[in-house]
C-alpha cells in the first residue's frame, strides 16, 4: 500500500513511519517543520534500510497538497499534521483553529478532486471530555472540551464524519451528486498517552522548549537538563494521591496506524477506535519506573494541581482488538527504557549535541 503521512516527521509520525516500512508499505511524507526537523526522517530511513519521499510543504495549502497528492496518489492518507500544545493553544487560539481546521479541509477538498478514498486521523481521548467515568469506549458522547486544541480534535472528527457521510449514495457507491468519485473511508484514532521511543534510541520525542507533558519532563530531568519534577498534585481520589493516565508505548501506537491503514482501505464508513493499553498508572507510578530505568532516582516534588487535568483516563481498548486485531504488547517497563535510551543518547533532541 502506498500511504502519506501528513506530518510525518513529528514524534507519533516518524514512529509510524518505521511500522509502515517494516509492514512492508510505502511512505512519503508532507511536513513544514513547524514543530519537527527533517533528521527525524533521515533516522527512519537509517532505521529501517528504506526509503521516505520527502516533501517540506504546509498542508492547509491546496496547491501544495494538490501537487504532491496528484503525483503520489496514495491509497492512504494519515493525518498527523497539527499543532498539539494545549497551554500554548489556549494564547492562539486563531493560530490553531487556522492550521489544525484548514489542514483537515485542504485534505478534503484535494480527497475528493483527485478520488482518494482512504484517510486515517490523529484524534484525541480528549474529546471524550469530563463526563465519563473509565474505561472509556469509543460510543461514549463527546464532551465539552477544556481548551481549543480539545476543539481542533472535536471539529475534525465531526469534519471527517460529515464530508464521509456526503460522499456515499444510498447504495454504498460514490456520491458524483455531491462531487464524490469515491466513497470515503474515515479511521478516527483517539490516542490517549503516546510515551515511549524506538528501541534502536534513534528517534524519539523532541518537545521546544520546557515539556508540557509528564514522560519528556521526566526524561529531561533524569538526563540533567532539568532540576526536578513539579507533581501536579497528590490529593486525588486515587491510591497515591496522584492522577492516572493510560501511556502507550508509540511503537504500539505506531503499529496501531499500520493496522487502521489496512481496515480503512477494505472497509468504507467512519469508523473509531481508542488507541490505549486499558491499563491505568499514576505519576508517582511513572516517576519510580522512570528512575528504575535509568539507574537513579528522578527528583520531583509535589505541587498544585494544573487547571484542566481530569483525575483519570483510560480506554477501554477492544474494539482496536476485535475489528483491527491490534493490541499493545510494551508495558511501563520498556517504555521507560526506550525513552530513557533516546534521551541519554540525544539530550537535546536532533540536530543538537551535548548538554
Ligand atoms: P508533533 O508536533 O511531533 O507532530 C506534528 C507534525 O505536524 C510536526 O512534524 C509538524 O511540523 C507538522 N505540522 C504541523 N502543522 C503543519 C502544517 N500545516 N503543514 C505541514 N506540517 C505540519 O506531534 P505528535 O505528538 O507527533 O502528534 C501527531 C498528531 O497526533 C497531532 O495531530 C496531535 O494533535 C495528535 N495527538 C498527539 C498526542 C500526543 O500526546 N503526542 C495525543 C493525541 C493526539
Ligand atoms: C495532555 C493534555 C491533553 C493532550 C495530551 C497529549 C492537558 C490538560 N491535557 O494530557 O489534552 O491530548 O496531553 O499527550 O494538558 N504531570 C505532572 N507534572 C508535569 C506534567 C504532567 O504531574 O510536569 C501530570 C499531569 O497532571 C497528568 C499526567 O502527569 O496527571 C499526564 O500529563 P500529560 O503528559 O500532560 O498528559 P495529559 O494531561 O493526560
Amino acid at each position: 500500500m502506498k500511504t502519506l503521512l501528513t506530518g510525518g516527521a513529528g514524534y507519533i509520525g516518524s514512529h509510524t513511519a518505521v511500522a509502515m516500512l517494516e509492514a512492508g508499505h510505502e511512505v512519503a511524507v508532507v511536513d513544514n517543520y513547524v514543530n519537527s526537523s527533517a533528521e527525524a526522517i533521515s533516522r527512519v530511513e537509517k532505521i529501517t534500510g528504506k526509503k521516505v519521499s520527502l516533501y517540506d510543504a504546509d498542508v492547509a495549502d491546496k496547491e501544495s497538497m494538490m501537487e504532491i497528492l496528484s503525483a503520489e496518489m496514495p491509497d492512504c492518507i494519515i493525518h498527523f499534521a497539527g499543532l498539539k500544545a494545549v497551554g500554548e493553544s489556549v494564547a492562539m487560539p486563531v493560530e490553531y483553529y487556522r492550521n489544525n481546521i484548514d489542514t483537515t479541509l485542504t485534505l478534503l477538498e484535494c480527497m475528493r478532486e483527485l478520488g482518494l478514498s482512504n484517510i486515517v486521523f490523529s484524534s484525541s481521548a480528549t474529546v471524550y471530555g469530563e463526563d465519563h467515568i473509565p474505561p472509556f469506549t469509543e460510543d461514549a458522547t463527546k464532551g465539552m472540551c477544556t481548551n481549543p486544541y480539545g476543539w481542533t480534535k472535536w471539529m475534525q472528527e465531526q469534519m471527517l464524519t460529515d464530508a464521509q457521510f456526503s460522499s456515499e449514495a444510498s447504495d454504498g457507491s460514490a456520491n458524483t451528486a455531491n462531487g464524490w468519485k469515491t466513497p470515503l473511508s474515515v479511521v478516527l484514532l483517539r490516542y490517549f498517552n503516546p510515551v515511549g521511543a524506538h528501541e534502536s534510541g534513534l528517534i524519539g520525542e523532541d518537545p521546544q522548549g520546557i515539556p508540557n507533558n509528564l514522560m519528556p519532563y521526566i526524561s529531561q530531568v533524569a538526563v540533567g537538563r532539568r532540576d526536578h519534577l513539579t507533581v501536579f498534585g497528590n490529593d486525588y481520589d486515587t491510591p497515591d494521591g496522584t492522577c492516572r493516565r493510560d501511556y502507550i508505548h508509540v511503537m504500539d501506537l505506531a503499529e496501531g496506524h499500520v493496522k487502521a491503514a489496512e481496515y480503512a482501505d477494505t472497509h468504507k464508513g467512519t469508523e473509531v477506535f481508542n488507541l490505549g493499553t486499558g491499563s491505568p498508572y499514576s505519576v508517582l507510578e511513572m516517576v519510580d519506573a522512570f528512575g528504575r530505568a535509568c539507574g537513579h532516582a528522578v527528583a520531583y516534588e509535589i505541587g498544585a494541581r494544573r487547571a484542566g487535568d481530569v483525575q483519570d483516563s483510560w480506554a477501554d481498548a477492544s474494539k482496536a482488538k476485535a475489528v483491527l486485531g491490534w493490541e499493545a504488547s510494551r508495558g511501563i517497563d520498556e517504555i521507560c527504557r526506550d525513552a530513557w535510551n533516546w534521551q541519554s543518547h540525544n539530550p537535546q533532541g536532533y540536530n543538537k549535541t551535548g548538554l
